[in-house]
């Protein structure tokens, strides 16, 4: 994506439609290929590699009901995914298929306590909205949204590995320092990140 699109920051950033019609790797290729790396390139993605890996990771593939690429428990779809790029952090608007902004900032390396966090062009943060999950129990709330987590994550290995593309997930995250950087609320919890970039 480019600096100076990201640059505006305060404005909706518009994805190009995800290229769900081109990435054509078997699945059980893609299975054979995944796998975590921790050696990123500094490159940027392309807009559209990140259309498109946001698309897998928890996007809208059935907009009749609006449902999604992962499951969620109850279908309570909670969990939200934040986009930390070199030059802002974002909110992934799936209905939209958008990019919200957050903070006009570079909070890679916040989003980790791995050096390659900082330098690696994209980190992504699942943070559960508990908000969205009814009257479960505390206990119920961060089984599921760890759950719920996991599932977004292998979406985006699985991705990764199709497209060539290097990531690693994370639970080693300093939640205390980044909830308030990422502006969360207090019924807004951080469950894992996932480095994703061009393998160096
Ligand atoms: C819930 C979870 C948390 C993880 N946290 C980290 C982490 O903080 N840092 C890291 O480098 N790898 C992390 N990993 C990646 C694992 O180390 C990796 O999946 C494991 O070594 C197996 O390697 P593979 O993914 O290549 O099969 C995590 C994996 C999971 C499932």
């Amino acid at each position: 994506m480019s600096r100076a699109a990201l640059a505006q920051g305060a404005t909706e950033i518009a994805l190009p439609s995800p290229q769900t019609a081109t990435t054509t790797v078997a699945l059980i290729d893609a299975l054979s290929r995944r796998r975590s790396t921790r050696d990123f390139s500094s490159r940027e993605l392309p807009r559209d590699v990140l259309s498109t890996l946001l698309w897998c990771a928890f996007g809208i593939n059935r907009p009749d009901s609006g449902g999604r690429t992962a499951p969620s428990a109850h279908n309570w779809q909670e969990i939200e995914v934040f986009v930390a790029l070199p030059d802002g952090a974002y909110r992934y608007d799936a209905r939209r298929h958008a990019l919200q902004p957050v903070v006009n900032a570079d909070l890679r390396a916040a989003t980790g306590m791995q050096e390659f966090v900082g330098t690696a062009p994209l980190n992504l943060v699942y943070v559960s909205d508990f908000g969205k999950m009814g009257d479960a129990s505390a206990e119920d709330r961060t089984f599921y949204a760890a759950a719920d987590a996991g599932f977004i994550a292998q979406n985006v290995y699985l991705y990764c590995a199709a497209a060539g593309l290097a990531c690693v997930v994370r639970g080693l995250v300093d939640r205390r320092k980044l909830a308030p950087a990422l502006r969360l609320r207090t019924d807004q919890r951080i469950v894992l990140a996932q480095t994703v970039g061009y393998p160096k």
